[in-house]
């Protein structure tokens, strides 16, 4: 079996991490449009645009399921996926974050730290909002923490203020912050270190709905699912391979092989 995994760039690295965590019978795909990045800034019709190009590639790379590691993608894009690419399961990540922050919450008001994209277009709000009114959702839109973390979080000295500023424009009394764009999950450490309160990352709750669906899909089609020693990961990536490498390795704590730059035009 083979999973496909898409992002803008290194941030779908925190779902594949949790995803290689949890299935030990699939292969993956990995897609980061780097030269793309950030989808955050980009209107709707570039993200969509972008985004079937790559649903396109991973078609043809036969993978059995398609994760859109990206929030911004996932705001965009989940739908317009879904339509066009009808052969497998569409995973988003903004439902399964929204599912975990409801079991988090208790005073149920929840912060998001997300792209300006996904911040402007409630997606949040709207589906937390749907499996449950009651609770109250405060989006920020935070255009440079996603470049930042993209060139190297560490290379930049004003990191940790600018993280600040955007923390602090969320009301002080939610008592959950989603980690509402997967590039986020790479600088963890640094926003626990900032906000005293209970941190969700999508990624966790995606890996679970990644194995439902495999494992539906073996029970349907009688595929095997072959445990594997070693998951193998193909890395396919539009902007600088040797950036990618370095956030990469420094993240996942591995050495990457099989990086790739995807021939699409
Ligand atoms: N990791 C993407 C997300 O979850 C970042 C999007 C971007 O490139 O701005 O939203």
């Amino acid at each position: 079996m083979k999973i496909g995994i898409f992002d803008s760039g290194v941030g779908g690295l925190s779902v594949l991490k949790e995803i290689k965590e949890k299935i030990n019978f699939a292969d993956i795909i990995y897609y980061g449009d780097s030269f793309n990045s950030p989808y955050g800034s980009k209107s709707i019709k570039e993200i969509q645009k972008l985004c079937l190009k790559i649903g396109e590639f991973l078609i043809d790379n036969r993978v059995d399921v398609i994760v859109i590691a990206c929030n911004t993608a996932t705001a965009a894009a989940l739908e317009t996926l879904k339509e066009r690419f009808t052969s497998v399961p569409i995973i988003g990540v903004v439902t399964p974050g929204a599912k975990m922050a409801i079991k988090q919450s208790k005073n149920k008001k929840i912060g998001v730290l997300s792209t300006p994209f996904t911040a402007k277009s409630d997606i949040y709000k709207n589906v937390i909002k749907n499996l449950n009114s009651k609770y109250e959702v405060y989006q920020e839109g935070c255009d440079l923490l996603c470049p930042m973390i993209e060139r190297g979080w560490e290379s930049n000295e004003k990191n940790k203020g600018l993280l600040k500023s955007y923390i602090d424009r969320l009301p002080q009394d939610i008592d959950t912050l989603i980690l509402g764009c997967t590039h986020y999950p790479l600088i963890r450490g640094e926003i626990e270190s900032l906000v005293n309160k209970k941190i969700v990352d999508p990624a966790e709750e995606t890996a679970m709905h990644v194995l439902f669906e495999l494992n539906k899909l073996a029970l349907k089609t009688g595929i095997k699912k072959i445990r594997r020693d070693k998951i193998n990961v193909d890395y396919f990536i539009t902007g600088s391979l040797e950036k990618f490498k370095e956030v990469g390795e420094k993240f996942l704590g591995e050495c990457l092989v099989n990086i790739y730059q995807p021939l699409i035009d």
